[in-house]
């Protein structure tokens, strides 16, 4: 703790060695009354869950597995534009230390075409108030090993260099970037300030993709995001479809 250097984002931490999910320890702490910034970290998940309901492999000691807890003053529409603002932070944290990292539309950091973070963002709120926004962070660091199932799509830090990552100060760069871009989110309420950032990081950018939104599939090229996030597709017809994370699936083609 000592190496963090933020004013808010990441205090206090709370550091709990198993938990079920640190989603929902924040999500718990949330409802206590817990404060904008606290963080919760786990050594190991139990039932950690990616997008889509689906399980997250957090296996003990090889991976940051985090949540944060905010309390934006922000219209709960414009509160999934965090976890963009989030993918931006890890990917500093993770591009500073490992070559060919790219963050995957709209949240996922891929190296090589693996994916090394995903990112889950929940939020508690009722008509224009956010109650709490949590979003939850894993990064596959030093992890070794994969399950069958993922090891073509899921790689580690420590899988694509061969190298051992100190997961403390990943998790303190993490922050530190991160209140900067959520500096510059909130003044405008949009990513307005770091869409050409965004833009540059991102490993769709002027490809083919396939979108697959609701059972129906269409493919494009990706053109960026926009200030609210969505993804510009640009159709073989010449029009551009703004796809709005969510429920989407985006591959590339
Ligand atoms: C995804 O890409 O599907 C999102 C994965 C999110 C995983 C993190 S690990 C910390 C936090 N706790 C969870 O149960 N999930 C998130």
């Amino acid at each position: 703790e000592s190496l963090l250097e933020t004013s808010w984002a990441a205090r206090p931490v709370v550091y709990e060695e198993e938990q079920a999910s640190t989603n929902q320890t924040a999500k718990m702490l949330a409802e206590q009354g817990a404060s904008h910034g606290t963080l919760v970290v786990a050594e190991r998940q139990v039932s950690g869950r990616g997008r889509r309901g689906r399980p997250w492999h957090s296996p003990k000691g090889s991976g940051i597995w985090m949540s944060i807890l905010l309390r934006p003053q922000i219209h709960p529409m414009s509160a999934s534009m965090l976890t963009l603002v989030a993918a931006m932070a890890v990917y500093d944290a993770i591009s500073s230390r490992v070559e060919g990292c790219a963050i995957k539309w709209p949240n996922d950091i891929v190296i090589d075409g693996r994916k090394v973070c995903g990112i889950l963002t929940e939020m508690s709120s009722e008509q224009d108030n956010i109650h709490y926004v949590v979003i939850g962070i894993g990064i596959n660091v030093n992890t070794d090993d994969f399950p069958e199932n993922i090891a073509s799509v899921a790689a580690s830090m420590h899988v694509i260099t061969g190298a051992y990552y100190k997961r403390a100060e990943i998790i303190a760069d993490t922050w530190k970037a991160f209140e900067k871009y959520y500096d510059l989110f909130v003044q405008t309420e949009n990513l307005a300030l770091m869409v050409d950032a965004y833009n540059q990081r991102l490993v769709n950018m002027d490809r083919r993709v396939m979108i697959e939104e609701r059972g129906h599939r269409y493919e494009g090229t990706a053109r960026g995001i926009d200030a609210e996030g969505a993804l510009l597709v640009e159709r073989d017809d010449g029009t551009t479809t703004s796809v709005i994370s969510g429920e989407v699936s985006v591959r590339g083609v």
